[in-house]
């Protein structure tokens, strides 16, 4: 049966593609931010996943307002990045496996997880950015991709509970895939951000990095919160927290914190980072 090695989870800022582009990483303001990354590259490098599957929230290139699924799966055999207005490089393309995809989202729905299927998915830079960070230097992508794109912009929201339980039962998808696979799973956005109103520009370090003692060995204090409480505590967009709580929930109750990184500010936002691996 597939494996999961583990998880990972980072911020998804679209500047952080652009300094790729421009080669900015040691300079001071971004090196704080990029010196994070070496210790999650190296423990990807021991592990060698086969399947990343990234849960996400698009932000208006794949899904508008007028349908915004709560949940959706990729079934693609390959995804494709595009322009997003925020003059970062478009990503060459990222292969899918329709056969792991429809594994996936058979066994979600049989859980009760009744989920959007794209057969067609544009990927944004809270997919590609997190790709490009874990994997950098171009060439071919080393991993098959599986998105999972959650609603993190138009209220109702999924709650913080409901996205945990998302990740619970994609992870028994993923260990009842018959396969010799190994799979790692990938939470991008957050931490603490509000970009727009009158509270834009809000960043709460200690939420934050609450946050991040909970996250590998307390998850469920997280769970508690509700969707308006992670508005009021880590801005309108800091609910992208929500991706880091379905990725912490396939990897099963035991984990191992291997490396994380906290780094305000990164534009508006406080960047997070953070590696586990399944025990
Ligand atoms: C920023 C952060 C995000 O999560 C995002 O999706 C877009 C922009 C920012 O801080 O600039
Ligand atoms: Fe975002």
């Amino acid at each position: 049966m597939a494996r999961i090695v583990g998880g990972l989870a980072t911020s998804h800022i679209p500047s952080i593609g652009v300094a790729i582009a421009k080669g900015l990483q040691q300079e001071p303001y971004w090196r704080p931010f990029f010196d994070g990354f070496p210790p999650a590259r190296a423990w990807l490098e021991r592990q060698k996943p086969d399947l990343a599957v990234v849960i996400y929230n698009d932000h208006g290139l794949n899904f508008f307002l007028d349908k915004l699924p709560t949940f959706a799966v990729g079934a693609a055999a390959e995804y494709r990045h595009a322009d997003e207005g925020w003059g970062l490089p478009i990503s060459r393309p990222f292969a899918g496996d329709t056969d792991f995809s429809w594994h996936v989202i058979e066994n979600l729905v049989a859980d009760e997880f009744d989920v959007t299927t794209c057969q067609e998915m544009l990927v944004d830079h809270a997919f590609t950015i997190p790709m490009s960070l874990f994997w950098p230097g171009g060439g071919a992508w080393p991993v098959r991709t599986l998105p999972i794109a959650v609603n993190t912009v138009q209220h109702p929201l999924p709650s913080p509970e409901r996205c945990f339980k998302l990740g619970q039962a994609l992870g028994r998808a993923i260990r009842s895939y018959d396969s010799d696979e190994k799979v790692v799973v990938i939470g991008t956005g957050g931490l603490s951000h509000q970009l727009d109103g009158p509270r834009a520009g809000f960043i709460n370090k200690e939420f934050d990095l609450m946050c991040l003692g909970a996250l590998p060995h307390e998850p469920e204090l997280l769970t508690d919160y509700s969707t308006l409480d992670l508005v009021e505590l880590a801005g309108a967009q800091g609910v992208e927290l929500i991706n880091w709580l379905a990725m912490r929930g396939a990897l099963g109750a035991d984990v191992y914190e291997i490396h994380r990184n906290y780094h305000i500010p990164i534009s508006n936002t406080a960047t997070g980072l953070m590696v586990l691996e399944s025990a």
